[in-house]
């Protein structure tokens, strides 16, 4: 079809993620992925969903099948209420909860609300690289902060701020309105480094500070296997807006997120939502919440944190055994990634060919680096492959390596 002209703008520039691609490969090879965020799906609780799906549909089809409101359905919202009050956090009322399709959809709604062409957002570096998809049709400016080994570097973003502040800044940038900063403080995507608490604290002081809000993407502290700083909603109910999601503790084929926020940004939120997709999938919610009232949700994380602890600890001794020397990984405490970074003269999406004919698929780490940097870096998924394909991916992986250079 002739579309040239036709095009917008936002098409002509919109790239393909790097991740589908490699998912999309996966389904036709028989490559070792540790590409994806993907929950190992031999743990599914298929049995519980089946028996969920017979008693909804035999029980209520009437409300299951129809369209639900935009926020969600209430009972539902009211679990997840308590769900996140009982992990420290302090929602007073279902309607400061909206059920999204996915949190993914959350990330979009957020630029949808919040970004004008030319607003400033700041975002971790690296960040998780489809947030950076979601934001990039509002045509914000980004502000980078750096991370180290304890999260987010908030002396670093102070200095930023401050610098930007000072008259040395070129004037439109310090004109742009920072609208708010994207943070995923917990086992991040894609390092998985956590936050500390004492720098959760200095980054509510430093967005009261310059007035911007936090958006807090947390998909991942329920699967840490042990103890996390409390999430940056528990410590600022007003300025956090926080999202999570039903894909890493259920399924994420029910494409369930939610997003919990003040009331008066529910409800803008649900408005804007509304042009997207009337509502999230109903009958997804209907599982969910069965789910959660009969207890499965504390019973099913119990059982995937120590399955997932145990091929971390593979990967981590599967990397000691086949990385080459120089390479440096992370050892998050849960979510579901390692941070590879290799010395400075690899570039890891240049080597990616080259894995992938070795059989082996990981995600190269510049795509999560919107500065350009991190050429040397990798992401490496432990949930998703078998421990048998952990330690010959590994075997592989380590190979790949070796021979690029030589
Ligand atoms: C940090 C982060 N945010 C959001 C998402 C989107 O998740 P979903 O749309 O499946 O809820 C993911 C998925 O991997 C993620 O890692």
């Amino acid at each position: 079809m002739a579309t040239d002209g036709l095009l917008s703008k936002l098409a002509l520039e919109a790239k393909a993620s790097e991740i589908r691609e490699i998912l999309k490969a996966i389904k036709t090879n028989d490559l070792i992925s540790f590409g994806g965020g993907m929950p190992d799906p031999k743990l599914f609780p298929v049995e519980e969903i089946r028996q969920i799906v017979n008693d909804v549909l035999r029980e209520c089809p009437d409300v299951a099948l129809q369209y639900e409101t935009t926020e969600g359905y209430e009972k539902l919202r009211k679990e997840l209420l308590r769900f996140m009050n009982s992990e420290g956090m302090c929602i007073s009322s279902p309607d400061e909860i909206m059920l999204t399709t996915g949190s993914q959809q959350a990330l979009d709604l957020f630029g949808r609300a919040f970004i004008d062409p030319g607003d400033t957002i700041i975002l971790e570096e690296p960040t998780y690289l489809t947030a950076l998809m979601a934001f990039r049709p509002y045509w914000p400016r980004l502000l980078l902060a750096p991370m180290d080994s304890e999260g987010l570097d908030t002396d670093a973003l102070r200095r930023i701020l401050e610098g930007r502040r000072s008259r040395s800044a070129p004037a439109s940038e310090s004109n742009s309105k920072i609208k708010f900063i994207y943070t995923i403080p917990t086992c991040q995507n894609p390092s998985g480094l956590t936050m500390t608490e004492a720098r959760r604290k200095e980054l509510v002081d430093l967005a009261h500070e310059y007035g911007f809000l936090i958006m807090e993407d947390d998909p991942y502290s329920y699967l840490s296997d042990s103890k996390t700083p409390p999430a940056i909603k528990a410590l600022d109910n007003d300025r956090v807006i926080y999202t999570s999601t039903f894909s890493k503790i259920l399924a994420p084929g029910l494409r369930l997120g939610w997003i919990a926020a003040p009331e008066m940004l529910t409800s803008k939120f649900a408005t804007l939502k509304q042009a997207l997709d009337l509502c999230t999938n109903t009958l997804s919610q209907h599982i969910a919440y069965q789910f959660m009232a009969r207890g499965y949700l504390g019973s099913y994380i119990a059982k995937l944190k120590p399955a997932y602890k145990n091929k971390r600890e593979a990967m981590l001794n599967a990397l000691s055994e086949n990385m080459p020397g120089g390479a440096e990984w992370t050892r998050p405490t849960g979510g579901m990634f390692i941070w590879v970074t290799l010395p400075e003269v690899y570039d890891t999406q240049k080597m990616l060919p080259e894995a992938l004919a070795n059989g082996v698929a990981y995600v190269p780490g510049g795509s999560f680096h919107p500065s350009g940097r991190g050429k040397n870096t990798m992401r490496l998924n432990y949930t998703y492959p078998t421990m048998e394909q952990i330690s010959e991916g590994t075997r592989r992986l380590g190979n790949t390596i070796r021979a690029h250079l030589a």
